[in-house]
């Protein structure tokens, strides 16, 4: 496995590397979920292909007030985890290598990055987009492999890279949680015991609701707040809601869907975000 932390090593290793090359883009502090998109790549690379893994942690997608400075770091734990899924190449730029001079040139998420957590999050998915397409052009990947547990953030990667015609397939790998239901995170390890212990609330509300598909968008909303309103004392909740999941725009509890949609939270529990969602088919 080739570590790189500049440009020049990137360039130098990505000459080695087979084809298809997928990147999975991630901001280190590897959990099972991680994990589990780099076995996804390893899957789509095939035999003669090859897995290249970035870790950078953003400073372009954090608000002023956000947890840029106490975002865990575990750089050793995780070139541990990377080599065990049999990653190739782990590209680990400091801010410096990806920033050398200040970002004036920007990508606008256009109006699906100011909904759910572009309001909540203003610049965020500007952040994030502008992080993505630099890595893209540094590493230069066949695929790429998301997230669903970041649903808008992959529908607005492959939205950026149809858009640009970049010409990488964008790939989801399904959302992987812990025993009790919450989704796996970087951030749980902010949650104390109590917290810890709350949180699964989160999918359970998201498991009913989808658990009433057949009602529609209004029967699938209530069930999921009902459970809210009863288990999620500790949250303040920022979103319940419901979006395309192609496109991202909200679906109105009094609309006649039909197709995939994302149902969707962002809770706060003491001084934690939290963010989850599931899929439903509304028939
Ligand atoms: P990060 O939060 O580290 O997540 C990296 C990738 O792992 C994302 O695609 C995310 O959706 C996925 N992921 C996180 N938790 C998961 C889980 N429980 N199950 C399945 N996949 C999970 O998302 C980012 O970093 C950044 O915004 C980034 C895209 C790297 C740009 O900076």
């Amino acid at each position: 496995m080739i570590i790189a932390s500049t440009r020049a090593e990137l360039t130098a290793a990505r000459e080695k590397l087979g084809a298809p090359l997928v990147l999975v883009p991630t901001m280190g502090a590897l959990h099972d979920g991680h994990r589990a998109l780099l076995r996804r790549a390893r899957e789509l690379a095939g035999p003669g292909g090859a897995v290249a893994v970035s870790i950078f942690v953003n400073p372009l997608q954090f608000g002023p007030n956000e947890d840029l400075d106490r975002y865990p770091r575990t750089l050793e734990d995780d070139l541990a985890a990377c080599e065990a899924e049999g990653a190739d190449l782990v590209f680990t730029p400091g801010v410096g290598e990806m920033y050398p001079q200040e970002q004036l040139v920007t990508v606008d998420p256009g109006p699906p990055g100011e909904i759910f957590e572009g309001e909540f999050r203003p610049g965020f998915f500007r952040g994030v987009l502008t992080v993505v397409i630099k890595l893209f052009s540094l590493v230069r990947p066949d695929i790429a492999v998301f997230g669903q547990k970041d649903a808008q953030q992959l529908v607005l990667v492959r939205r950026m890279s149809a858009d640009f015609g970049l010409g990488i397939e964008v790939e989801a790998a399904p959302t992987v949680r812990a025993a009790d239901g919450l989704a796996l995170s970087s951030r749980n390890k902010y949650l104390s015991e109590q917290e810890r212990m709350a949180a699964p609330a989160l999918y359970r509300a998201l498991s009913a609701g989808a658990a009433t598909a057949g009602g529609g968008p209004r029967a699938v909303l209530d069930a999921a707040g009902r459970v809210l309103a009863d288990e999620g004392a500790l949250f303040a909740v920022d979103y319940l809601a419901l979006a395309d999941a192609r496109s991202y725009e909200p679906v109105r509890d009094d609309e006649d869907f039909h197709g995939p949609a994302v149902l969707a939270i962002a809770a706060r529990i003491g001084s934690t975000r939290l963010i989850d969602n599931v899929v439903i088919e509304f028939g």
